[in-house]
């Protein structure tokens, strides 16, 4: 797998969740701008991976900006570093001296075995490979992105932060065809770093759990200023776990849209969880069993939907 993602505070406990557990095979790390600028997601990414002690998957830095318009960073969430709260060291890897999506073109040429993409920032990279590079989409076994909503969003009423910075390079990666996975706030809402959770960090007595600790205290703070919530959602490492366990988030296959001209609503998910659309927008296999993958109706079977 690759992991696309832009440190950030959950972004940094995604990728500890992924060159943790032993059942991924983490190929590369690449970066975007997202949470703050590509620089400081890129700095982070070095410092989490360090303090790991992964010395051996290559990061490379990618788009600095989103395929339209002005980047935006959420300052008011991670902090001016990104990724405020502990007192982290200097990076001790580098950067590779290639493009993030010339990385991710190279690792899936390089490999036999189709490999899944995990982006927990802005889907700018990702899209680009898509774009420029459609001779890779057999090597991709799948695509899983943290990002937009079955409901509300947390950027603006109806759009969540990774499609509101970058809502083109979201089109582009719903419109793939591909097999994509997307786990929304809906989802992620429902994963709270709660006391407990803070508690069981710092039980670890380990450096890594103390700032693991430390950068959910900083998170539960940003959301309890901005959102007023008791707990943080922390997003991202849900991406990841549907990796390791898919039976961890039921899926059902609908099509998704995003809104690109929307007067209020630019970057919103529109997620057809009823099949009312009735057209084919995102490829995928909306037609299975003639409904939509929904398994409300009681068969007791995790849905095979690849649009979660
Ligand atoms: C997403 O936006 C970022 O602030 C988080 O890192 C997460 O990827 C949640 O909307
Ligand atoms: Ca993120």
């Amino acid at each position: 797998m690759i992991i696309d993602c832009d440190p950030g505070h959950d972004d940094a406990l995604a990728l500890l969740l992924a060159v943790g557990d032993p059942r991924l095979d983490v190929r590369g790390v690449t970066t975007v701008a997202g949470n703050q600028t590509l620089d400081k997601t890129t700095t982070n990414a070095l410092r989490i991976l360090g303090l790991a002690g992964v010395a051996d998957v290559p990061v490379a830095a990618g788009h600095d900006r989103p395929l339209s318009g002005e980047l935006t960073v959420a300052e008011d969430i991670h902090g001016a570093s990104g990724l405020d709260g502990p007192d982290l060291d200097v990076p001790v890897g580098a950067v590779a001296g290639i493009h993030a999506v010339e990385l991710m073109r190279r690792l899936i040429a390089g490999t036999a075995e189709p490999v899944t993409l995990i982006a927990t920032g802005p889907l700018t990279n990702v899209a680009s490979l898509l774009r420029d590079h459609p001779e890779v989409r057999p090597g991709i076994d799948r695509i899983v992105f943290m990002g937009g909503s079955t409901e509300r969003g947390n950027t603006t009423p109806y759009g969540e932060f990774n499609i509101v910075t970058d809502p083109e390079a979201a089109d582009i990666v719903l419109r793939s065809g591909l097999p994509v996975t997307m786990i929304g706030l809906n989802v992620t809402h429902q994963a709270l770093a709660t006391p407990e959770v803070i508690a069981e960090f710092r039980a670890m007595e380990t450096r890594l759990g103390d700032v693991c600790a430390e950068l959910m205290v900083f998170f539960a703070g940003a959301y309890r200023r901005v959102f007023g919530f008791d707990h943080p959602p922390v997003h991202d490492p849900i991406a990841v776990a549907q990796v390791i366990d898919p039976a961890m988030v039921r899926t059902v296959t609908v099509g998704v849209a995003v809104e690109l001209t929307g007067t209020y609503t630019r970057g919103a998910t529109v997620v057809d969880l009823h099949g009312r659309a009735g057209d084919d927008r995102t490829g995928d296999d909306r037609t299975r069993n003639g409904r939509t993958g929904d398994d409300r109706a009681g068969d007791g079977r995790t849905g095979d939907g690849r649009t979660g």
